[in-house]
């Protein structure tokens, strides 16, 4: 197969781990005997600084035409604490969502059993857990009308019946996949635009009798993924929610570093972790690029390459097994390898196995 592929590394650690991931990308594919090209782009406040715009036509143009684009991360402290920017890197990532109409973001959450102590739950709670969260990604609050005056403001959360079918389609159709249990996450005893998600659930739950459906307030949900998250199995929600209960997902998992995530739709699919760009950490080596190398797998995935994404979750496995690993998840006693390091490693792993 030929890939041609559209790097955005952006901001922070963005440009590390992309490094880090690129380098297992190409491994994998000379061990498979693929073509892969890449095509690097700017994005967030790199992409401020260079043109003005956190997401440039060029950009833009690079990613439409490419197989799929690996995405690192933006945001930069010059901006975070600075309302009146006009621009700010993360608009460049929403553009992009937005352009490349990417409605579905597929976040998984997935313990590895060495990191379950990493986990701020008790380990007979959280072993096991295993559920993605179908996050609906270029609706809801994040696009809806706004307005921002200096007494007043206000951001509008709008759905429309077409939105909330195709998202669900693509939670029923892993639910099928899966163990067969989905969850609507909404806030339907307040929220009108919650009301019609649950109502269009209702009325799609009959055409697939395979799988079981449930409602859930989002604030309910949001206990119960710490109480019991073994409960879930594939779970839907509007985008501001599925933002939140994301986040939330990763930290009991033991490592936010380790949580890759892919957005797709009417365009150029995106592979991206789900973490920030920790400006603080920006050029130190010693960011975790697994969950870069995570949404590599899931890229792989994604063109149904099972056994290029298997060799990268195996070689990553192993990187953990043998503590190949950065800081933030080494043992004490061991020495932590840097970002590059653990790249190398992964890389070689797959072109050797
Ligand atoms: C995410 C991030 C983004 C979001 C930010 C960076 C705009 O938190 O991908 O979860 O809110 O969607
Ligand atoms: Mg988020």
């Amino acid at each position: 197969m030929e890939l041609k592929i559209a790097v955005l590394p952006g901001d922070g650690i963005g440009p590390e781990i992309s490094k880090a991931g690129v380098k297992v990308m190409q491994a994998t594919c000379d061990r498979f005997g693929h073509k892969v090209s890449f095509q690097y782009a700017l994005v967030g406040a790199a992409a401020i600084d260079a043109t003005g715009n956190p997401f440039p036509d060029g950009t833009y143009e690079i990613c439409k035409d490419a197989d799929a684009v690996l995405f690192s991360a933006v945001g930069d402290l010059r901006f975070d604490n600075n309302p009146e920017a006009k621009v700010r890197p993360e608009q460049g990532l929403l553009a992009m969502r937005k352009k490349l109409g990417l409605f579905a973001n597929i976040r998984p959450v997935e313990t590895f059993d060495c990191l379950i102590h990493k986990s701020p739950l008790r380990r007979e709670l959280v072993e096991g857990a295993d559920f993605v969260c179908i996050r609906e990604l270029t609706g809801g609050m994040y696009f809806g009308e706004k307005f921002e005056g200096d007494d007043r403001a206000y951001d509008t959360c709008i759905y429309t019946r077409t939105e909330i079918e195709r998202i669900l389609k693509v939670a029923y159709a892993y639910a099928q996949r899966r163990r067969k249990h989905l969850t609507l996450v909404d806030k339907a005893n307040v929220l009108a635009s919650s009301r019609l998600w649950r109502k269009i659930a209702q009325e799609m739950a009959p055409q697939y009798p395979d799988v079981t459906t449930d409602y859930m307030y989002v604030d309910n949900a949001a206990m119960r993924m710490i109480q019991e998250p073994r409960f879930f199995d594939v779970m839907v929600t509007e985008n501001t929610f599925g933002d939140i209960l994301t986040d939330e997902g990763s930290v009991i998992t033991g490592s936010m570093g380790l949580l890759p995530s892919a957005s797709t739709g009417e365009s150029t699919p995106v592979f991206e972790p789900i973490h920030g760009s920790w400006p603080q950490a920006a050029g130190k080596d010693i960011a975790n690029p697994l969950a870069q190398i995570l949404s590599v797998a899931m890229l792989f995935d994604y063109f149904d390459l099972k056994d290029e994404a298997a060799a990268v979750r195996a070689a990553v496995n192993a990187s953990l097994d043998g503590f190949v690993r950065t800081p933030d998840i080494q043992v004490e006693g061991k020495e932590a390898f840097g970002t590059q390091a653990v790249g190398d490693w992964i890389a070689e792993y797959v072109a050797n196995h």
